[in-house]
């Protein structure tokens, strides 16, 4: 292949919220974008139907090892972007052993296939603020003590040291991203952002009455995941193989959150939550604040959107769509 055509890029977890911002940037910088997709029944690629014609899929599942050797090998990427993974932590609890099965071993089995296939490709882990979990000191940076608090949080930690093994054994270009939460109109409806403002717009066009939450004291350090997608793109870019802390450097707690989201469209937050039990952990994390000095030097990374800014484009985005359902509906 001429030296000149264009990098390929493969990104593992392309249909999931980070995925297809990551997607729409790599393919903006020139890449042939190559998206790892597992089978399912039903198709599971909304976040990226809008650039579908753009991308390639290779077929292939984080728990099959042979899947994830033939789809390295049949793509040759320059870069691998791992950010497949059983992302949400209430249902680590229960399915732990899946949650390991993926989010921990995955990164093994795709590890492995850059080591055997061409130990010369890029390798970008997706690791979490989940990691620090009971915070051993705050704000947290890359030299924070671990301890992670879910099962998903312990597997987060065993793909990020295996990640920092398999440079240090093979000499392989494999760096973690330290991501601290990040949000946008795409994130899971479970999460707590988006079933925040979810909530909110249906509150507000009368199409539901409460929202029901668990810790409302808990605090994160919440960013957006388009700024976030460049951080992980700059990593690959740099001379050395380095981890880094991605984070605002702002905390929130959930309430916060609610009071913001509910503001936006003229509510007050108060008359419509209830807290529900249902809904706390086992073990909560309950304070998350990134330090990410060392990415602003050096890969010249900064939050560029305000907490309050990505709250509104939330509500924004979920007032939009149930609008546009309701027009829809009201239309047949
Ligand atoms: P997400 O929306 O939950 O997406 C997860 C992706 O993983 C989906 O594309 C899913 O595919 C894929 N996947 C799950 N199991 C798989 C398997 N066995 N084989 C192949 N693909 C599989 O997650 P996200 O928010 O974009 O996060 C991306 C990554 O960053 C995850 O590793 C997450 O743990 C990590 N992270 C996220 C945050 C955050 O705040 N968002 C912070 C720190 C770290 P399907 O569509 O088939 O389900
Ligand atoms: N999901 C959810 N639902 N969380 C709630 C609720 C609720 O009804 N009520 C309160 N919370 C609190 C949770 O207890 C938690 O402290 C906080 O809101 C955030 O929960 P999530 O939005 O589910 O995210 P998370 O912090 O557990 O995990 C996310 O961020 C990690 C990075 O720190 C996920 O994206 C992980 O994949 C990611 O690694």
């Amino acid at each position: 292949m001429a030296s000149d055509s264009p990098r390929r890029a493969m990104i593992t977890g392309i249909t999931g919220q980070d995925g297809s911002y990551l997607a729409e940037l790599l393919l903006d910088e020139g890449y042939d974008v190559y998206g790892m997709v597992r089978r399912t029944s039903t198709e599971t690629i909304e976040r990226v139907n809008h650039i579908k014609e753009r991308l390639n899929f290779v077929a292939a599942d984080l728990t099959d090892q042979t899947s994830v050797i033939d789809a390295v090998n049949d793509v040759r990427p320059h870069e691998i972007y791992n950010l497949a993974a059983q992302s949400f932590v209430p249902t680590s609890w229960k399915q732990p052993i899946f949650t390991g099965n993926v989010t921990a071993l995955g990164v093994t089995r795709m590890l492995e296939a850059v080591r055997m296939v061409d130990k010369s490709i890029k390798f970008y882990q997706a690791s979490s603020s989940e990691m620090f979990g009971d915070v051993r000191e705050t704000p947290q940076t890359e030299l924070t003590p671990l301890y992670p608090r879910s099962p998903y949080g312990v597997a987060k930690c065993y793909g990020h040291y295996i990640t920092i093994n398999y440079r240090e054994s093979y000499d392989m270009f494999a760096v973690s991203g330290i991501l601290f939460n990040h949000e946008s109109p795409r994130r899971g409806l479970e999460f707590v952002t988006r079933k925040i403002t979810n909530a909110v717009a249906r509150i507000k066009l009368g199409l539901q009455d409460e929202l029901r939450l668990g810790n409302l004291d808990a605090k994160r350090d919440w960013g957006f995941a388009l700024d976030y997608v460049r951080a992980q793109w700059l990593m690959l870019q740099q001379d050395d193989p380095e981890d880094f802390v991605i984070s605002s450097g702002e905390t929130h707690s959930v309430r916060e959150f609610c009071r913001i989201a509910f503001e936006h469209v003229g509510l007050d937050w108060e008359k419509y939550v209830v807290v529900d039990p249902k809904f706390y952990r086992p073990a909560e994390v309950k304070l998350l604040l990134g330090d990410c000095s060392k990415a602003r030097e050096k890969l010249g990374w900064i939050p560029e959107t305000s907490f309050a800014a990505l709250v509104q484009m939330m509500v924004d985005a979920d007032m939009l769509r149930h609008k546009a359902e309701l027009a829809v509906s009201q239309k047949s």
